[in-house]
């Protein structure tokens, strides 16, 4: 059974094929790693077996984490898990030519760590503009390969 659990929000796709080359990486390093749509994540998946957990997001509306994220944010909060001992690593989808650039890594990492003790283990990784973009790829593999060197 995987350790870790990657849970998206995603409007247009681009965070979830994020998502799912996050996977791809990881499981190159030898590590297992399930995704799931933050549409179908609730409070069991987070008090289970799962160890670690990453939250990847796009930013909509002013800052807010995309839809289905903020929902799945608001049904965990109002239960108020502890997430005490589970590492933790957010990463982030934006366009920095909005105010609030990747506002949704601010909402989560209050949600997650602040305010429910998750343990964050590496700096957010910020994507700013299309995740197929050279630059961006390379952001990706390198911020995942180091996740694979704190994760069991
Ligand atoms: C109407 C609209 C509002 C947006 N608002 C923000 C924002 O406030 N901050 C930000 O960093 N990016 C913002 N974005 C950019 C999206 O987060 C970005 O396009 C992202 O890659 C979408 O990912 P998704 O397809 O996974 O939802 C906005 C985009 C649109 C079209």
């Amino acid at each position: 059974m995987a350790n870790t659990l990657l849970i998206y929000g995603s409007l247009t796709g681009n965070t979830e094929g994020v998502a799912y080359s996050v996977q791809t990486i990881l499981r190159e390093k030898g590590k297992e790693i399930d995704v799931k749509n933050a549409i179908d994540a609730d409070l069991t998946d987070l008090t289970g077996n799962y160890s670690n957990f990453i939250f990847a997001c796009s930013t909509w509306d002013d800052g807010l984490p995309q839809s289905d994220f903020n929902d799945f944010i608001e049904r965990i909060i109002s239960a108020k898990p502890s997430l005490a001992g589970k590492k933790i690593a957010i990463l982030g989808l934006g366009d920095s030519n909005y105010v609030h650039f990747c506002g949704a890594t601010t909402v989560i990492e209050k949600a997650f760590i602040t305010d429910l003790s998750g343990n964050k283990i590496i700096e957010t990784l910020h994507i700013d503009g299309y995740p197929e973009m050279e630059e961006n790829k390379n952001h990706i593999k390198t911020w995942t390969e180091k996740l694979a060197d704190l994760i069991n």
